[in-house]
Order: C-alpha cells, then sequence, then structure tokens
C-alpha cells in the first residue's frame, strides 16, 4: 500500500517549475476532437486525470502519444459516440466530452458522471443548454443519449456560473450554425485558455474571460499547436505549504494575476509575497495570522480549489478564522483528517470555524480527495515529526509529484510502500 511520508517542521527552501494546468489541459483535450486532424498540445502534467482523458480518447478512435510533457492527438479517427462508461465513472470531468462529440458526430452516448466526495455535482446546465442548441436528450439505464440535426445558436442563461457547463457550451457551439451567446459564463482562466486554444484552430469567440461569451458557429477548425499555463492551484498550494512551514521560496512557470485573491488571503496571514512576469516568490517566518473570514466563490473569487490547503495554514494561525465554501456542499469531507493534527474545526452546514494552536502534530492520515489530500500534505509539513498521509492516488490525480516538487522546495518528504 503506497504512502507519503513527511518528516515536518522544517522551513522550506528552494524554487520548482509548476507543471501544466490539468483544469485547462482536459477540456483542451476534449477540444481536439473538433479537429478533423492532428493537435499538438504542450506543457501538459502527467497526472491520472489526464491519462484517464487520454484512454477515453483512444478508446473512442484517435491516436494519442506522448512526446515529453507534449501529447499529439489524431483525431481523424474518431470512431464512435459512445463515452465507455467505466472511463466516464474514473473522472466526472469527461462529461466536457459531450459538447465536443455533438459538435463533431452530432451525437454522444454518455454515462451520468455521478457525484464524487466533494459534492453531488449535478449537469441540469448542461443538459438545458444542450436542449436550447437543438439536441434531443434521452436518458436510459444511467446512459444519456444525445443527438442533433445539426448544433444551433442560442442564449444560454446560467443560473450561477459554471466551468464544465460553460465549457460544454463553447465546444457545442464552434461547429454550430449561427451565433450562441452565453450569459453569467464562468470566468476561470481555464476558460480563457479553452478559448484561446479554440480561436488558434479558426474558432470565432469573443468576450473569453468575461461573464458574456458569444461563438460564431464556423464550418470547420484547423490544425493547431498550443502550450497549456502552468497549474494555479498546484502553485497555490506550494504557496500555502511556505507560508505554513515557513521559508523562501521561488516558484516557476506563472505570475499572480490567475492567483491574486489567494495572494491577497496569503499576505494578510503574514507572508511576503513578491509577483514577476514568470514567477512568484513568498517568504514566511512561519508564524501564521487569522482571517476574519473566507468565502469561495466562482472566479475571481477565492477558488474553492485552495479551500482546503488554506485551512490547513489556518490551523496554526493566532486566534479564530471563518471559512465559508459556497461552491461545493461536501468539501469539508477532509476535515476530520485535518483535525488529527490539533487544531480546534467545528463545521457548521457551510460555515468551518478553525482555532488554531501554536503547533500541529504528525499524525497518520488518510487522503479522501484531490485537494483535501494536498492539504494534508500541507498540514504533514507544518507540523514537528513524521506524518504518514495514506492514498496518495487521491493526490496524484491531479499532481505530477508533489513529493519531488516539495523536495525541491527543501520538504523532507517521500513516496513509500508499506
Ligand atoms: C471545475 O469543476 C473544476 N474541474 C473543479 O476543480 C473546480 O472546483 C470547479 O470547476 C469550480 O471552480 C475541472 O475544471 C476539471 P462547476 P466543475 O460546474 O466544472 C453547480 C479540482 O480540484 N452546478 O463550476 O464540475 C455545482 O454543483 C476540481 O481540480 C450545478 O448546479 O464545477 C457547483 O456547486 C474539483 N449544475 C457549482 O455549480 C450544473 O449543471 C460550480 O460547479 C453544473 C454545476
Amino acid at each position: 500500500m503506497a504512502y507519503i511520508e513527511i518528516v515536518g517542521g522544517k522551513q522550506l527552501s528552494g524554487e520548482v517549475n509548476i507543471q501544466g494546468s490539468k483544469n485547462a489541459v482536459l477540456p483542451i483535450l476534449a477540444a481536439t476532437l473538433l479537429i478533423n486532424g492532428v493537435t499538438k498540445l504542450n506543457h501538459c502534467p502527467r497526472i491520472l486525470d489526464v491519462e484517464h482523458m487520454i484512454e477515453i480518447l483512444i478508446d473512442i478512435g484517435c491516436t494519442v502519444t506522448w512526446e515529453g510533457s507534449s501529447i499529439i492527438v489524431d483525431a481523424r479517427g474518431l470512431s464512435t459516440d459512445i463515452v465507455p462508461t467505466d472511463l466516464v465513472k474514473k473522472m466526472r470531468s469527461s462529461i466536457i466530452l459531450m459538447g465536443a462529440l455533438l459538435g463533431r458526430t452530432h451525437s454522444a452516448v454518455i454515462s451520468y458522471p455521478g457525484g464524487c466526495t466533494i459534492g453531488a455535482r449535478p449537469i441540469n446546465f448542461h443538459l438545458e443548454a444542450f436542449k436550447q442548441m437543438n439536441v434531443v436528450l434521452e436518458e436510459e439505464d444511467g446512459l444519456i443519449k444525445c443527438v442533433t440535426d445539426g448544433i444551433k445558436g442560442a442564449d444560454i442563461y446560467f443560473p450561477s456560473p459554471s466551468v464544465g457547463a460553460t465549457e460544454n457550451v463553447i465546444l457545442a457551439a464552434v461547429l454550430g450554425s449561427g451565433k450562441t451567446r452565453i450569459f453569467n459564463a464562468a470566468r476561470e482562466p481555464e476558460i480563457l485558455e479553452l478559448c484561446k486554444f479554440l480561436i488558434s484552430a479558426g474558432a470565432k469567440i469573443y468576450g473569453s474571460g468575461t461573464g458574456r461569451i458569444e461563438i460564431e458557429g464556423v464550418t470547420a477548425l484547423h490544425q493547431t499547436e498550443y502550450t497549456a499555463p502552468s497549474d494555479r492551484i498546484v502553485a497555490g498550494t506550494y504557496l500555502a505549504a511556505a507560508a505554513g512551514a515557513g521559508g523562501d521560496v521561488v516558484l516557476r512557470g506563472l505570475g499572480c494575476g490567475s492567483l491574486y485573491v489567494v495572494i491577497q488571503t496569503l499576505k494578510r496571514m503574514g507572508s511576503r509575497i513578491k509577483c514577476y512576469e514568470d514567477s512568484i516568490s513568498l517568504h514566511s517566518d512561519g508564524t501564521v495570522r487569522s482571517v476574519p473570514e473566507i468565502i469561495t466563490e466562482p472566479y475571481p473569487g477565492f477558488p474553492t480549489d485552495m479551500q482546503s490547503q488554506i485551512m490547513s495554514v489556518l490551523m496554526k494561525a493566532s486566534g479564530n478564522s471563518k471559512i465559508v465554501e459556497e461552491i461545493f456542499e461536501g468539501r469539508y469531507q477532509n476535515v476530520p483528517e485535518q483535525a488529527r493534527f490539533g487544531a480546534q474545526i467545528c463545521l457548521q452546514d457551510r460555515v468551518a470555524h478553525i482555532t488554531g494552536v501554536p503547533a500541529l502534530k504528525a499524525s497518520e492520515v488518510s487522503a479522501g480527495e484531490l485537494r483535501g489530500g494536498a492539504a494534508l500534505v500541507i498540514a504533514g509539513l507544518m507540523a514537528e515529526g513524521k506524518t504518514i498521509v495514506k492514498n496518495p492516488y487521491h493526490i496524484q490525480r491531479g499532481y505530477e509529484d508533489i513529493c519531488r516538487d516539495l523536495r525541491a522546495l527543501g520538504a523532507q518528504i517521500e513516496y513509500k510502500n508499506e
């Protein structure tokens, strides 16, 4: 049984290159289905979710190969519109293949992705939007069968911003007829990256990165090459680790722009952060100040994907802090494991009250999901002594090699096998 062993309580020091962005690469890999040709996508992370997406692309007829950190997708061999259920269950974000398949083959058969530990994660926004775009949906035995005689542009109003639903509508609309306008679109940087990729292949998209996106359908996209950005949540995770453990670190491959609110929060908690064009430096003496309230919100608000990691740092803050998780109802699943490090965390529905302690206790804990698992690693770095984090495969879904990266920052951490 694999686990991560950490000897914590030491300050961090060093620099690390940040891997490619999981949440930018996954939708762009889906988008390669819209190109009846070859796509080269650079700066891709070798993580489980990307491997699962590649498995699906190959299963439906594409040729996919790695060249270093680049992925080459040849989508000319696309031979089916049925996405294998066992693979959808492995990675729920494969739901964004619906839009790409509808755009390319005018049909898609995919199983309900189901929820995961962080929440029910419904897909009603996606399905309602497709219906408005001339897609006929039927649901049978947990499968969603979609067919269209041609995607038609429509005005799509989302009740609240959804990253996946925004991506799915864009993917369906780029080869559709007419204009699609999305109101209350998600504004995450990964949406902007998807649109920049599609525009580089000939799509006509306006307003990406804002709450209102317009897509004018074109008849075909052409081959292209694109380089994915660095992963802002992986970077935020390592900044949080240094803020909690103390030390001096430099992250290379991105600036502060996509992490503005996280940076502001870490500064309020006592870190000194400098932003450069393509790197971020952080100094912390290891003392942490409490924060009266952090609310997770759609971009550009505080990202839900950084909530667990910040909670770990606040476990050592002098005084009381409060976090309100407004995006995923299940995102406190990991809190009991975090509390084993000695801080007091009281949960009331969406609100977490954290009372920090001067020193965390090294513990044996289990990761239950991706970001919660990363938060346990951060707590282990902050706690004097040996911490064991079990079920590290959850972390490997989104972090190429969290042990390698944190060792580059001076941590004593490694993967082990019982
Ligand atoms: C994306 O998930 C990310 N995943 C998540 O990152 C991230 O936490 C989330 O966006 C929010 O930023 C990828 O990009 C692969 P949503 P997604 O649709 O698209 C509700 C990670 O750790 N909603 O923006 O599934 C939903 O329940 C992962 O890397 C509906 O009600 O998130 C949630 O409350 C975790 N109906 C809110 O919207 C719908 O049809 C935001 O979800 C769709 C969503």
